[in-house]
């Protein structure tokens, strides 16, 4: 039987971790919420060196409710500012919150920066996930040199791992690994070192694999929340290539239902696909964006189409993901909650709605970033 009471996660500042952690204690949703199990008597500790993707304006309202803005004795939720790559912190942070499950999210994750700077991306997704497995398997060993079966460390990853897809096909579990971009390969090469500490060691693992998240917190260097902001904010609207890529659209809290899911139920060293079965063409998806977007704003669809424009395509551009899902929907009984039309409309009005969060990002370090980087936007 798994702990599951002092839950590290790493990464929790960032667009996935930070709506996890919603959803954790019950912010986004009702579901998922810790305080409705009875059993649960922990903490959960989110370690994040905070990149520039990195906002704890994400967790304000955790922070005031269950963190630094409550009595010490009531307290649920800690920051660690650590990067994942520090073993000597990694270590204090188990010994010091005695943590027997580990959630791990954090990355470094858009493909375009790994073309540009693929550094970092080894770094972080491939030292920085072993160091954690290491740490892990080094604190969870039993006096006669065994590991705990009541721990488990779970690995946060990409169906981007399998490679590109040509008009037909989906990715499986036992797809083979075909990575194109550094992003996608440090994902893979994590994923492998996850799976080598299972096999070799015997860390009690369970490992998932998904498709594009949407939905609030994004970081707006992403597809969709830089279209919507660019559409507010009447700038061009940048299509790599002739838009036609495909990509699979998942709303952020279905993934995290999954990850929940495979934490509490999912079966020790297996992995598992997360997909929106929800397919769409870049430029269709667009379109879809600027008729929202628009509706909400009082802008006319037809000044906004004119602003879209192709730029040069990105090196080595995955043409389709389409992920078969079968597995975790047959084994563990995960199915979708929210439907594209409902979760698209959402994020455009969380978007809008939440501006101060979006300016602050694009008034700070990031503006240098995007100019130095990219002439389009
Ligand atoms: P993100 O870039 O929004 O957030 C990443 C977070 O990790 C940030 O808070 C950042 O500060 C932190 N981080 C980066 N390097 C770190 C380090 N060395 N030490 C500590 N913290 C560090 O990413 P995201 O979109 O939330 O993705 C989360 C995870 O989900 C990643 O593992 C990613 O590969 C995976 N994933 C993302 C998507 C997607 O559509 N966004 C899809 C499938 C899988
Ligand atoms: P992105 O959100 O970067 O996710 P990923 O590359 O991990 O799938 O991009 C989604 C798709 O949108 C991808 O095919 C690239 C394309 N894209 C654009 O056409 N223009 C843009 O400005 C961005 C950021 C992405």
């Amino acid at each position: 039987m798994r702990k599951l009471q002092n839950i590290l996660i790493t990464g929790g500042a960032g667009f996935i971790g930070s709506n996890f952690i919603h959803y954790l204690f019950g912010q986004s949703s009702a579901e998922g919420n810790l305080f409705n199990d009875a059993n649960f008597t922990g903490k959960i500790v989110n370690v994040d060196c905070l990149t520039y993707a990195g906002n704890l304006e994400s967790l304000a309202d955790i922070e005031a409710k269950f963190g630094s803005g409550v009595a010490e004795a009531d307290r649920r939720y800690f920051f660690e500012k650590v990067d994942i790559c520090d073993r000597p912190q990694i270590e204090r942070i188990f010994k010091q919150y005695d943590i027997d499950t580990v959630i791990h999210f954090a990355a470094e994750s858009h493909v375009d920066r790994s073309i540009l700077g693929p550094e970092a991306f080894m770094k972080t997704n491939v030292m920085g996930t072993f160091t954690l497995l290491d740490v892990a398997r080094n604190y969870w060993k039993k006096e006669d040199g065994s590991l705990r079966d009541d721990v488990l460390f779970h690995h946060i990853s990409t169906d981007e791992v399998y490679g590109s897809l040509g008009e037909t096909g989906y990715f499986r579990e036992d797809t083979p690994y075909d990575p194109r971009s550094p992003y996608s390969s440090s994902k893979a090469s994590s994923d492998h070192v996850v799976m080598a500490y299972f096999h070799t060691y015997g860390l009690p693992i369970t490992l998932s694999n998904c498709t594009n998240n949407y939905g609030p917190y994004q970081f707006p260097e992403k597809l969709l929340p830089l279209m919507i902001s660019n559409i507010r904010d009447g700038k061009n609207l940048p299509v790599y290539g002739k838009g036609d890529n495909i990509r699979d659209w998942i709303y952020v809290e279905d993934h995290n239902r999954a990850v929940w899911l495979i934490v509490n139920k999912g079966v020790t060293g297996e992995k598992y696909n997360i997909g929106g079965e929800n397919e769409w063409q870049n430029i269709k998806l667009l379109h879809k964006v600027i008729e929202l977007t628009a509706a909400q704003t009082g802008k006319k669809v037809e000044d906004v189409e004119k602003t879209i424009t192709y730029v040069k395509d990105r090196p080595g551009h995955d043409k389709r993901y389409a992920i078969d899902c079968t597995k975790i929907k047959t084994q563990l009984g995960w199915e979708r909650k929210m439907t594209f039309e409902e979760g698209l409309l959402e994020t455009v009005k969380w978007y809008l709605k939440n501006s101060e969060w979006i300016n602050n990002i694009l008034n700070g370090s990031y503006k240098q970033w995007v100019e130095k980087n990219y002439a389009n936007r």
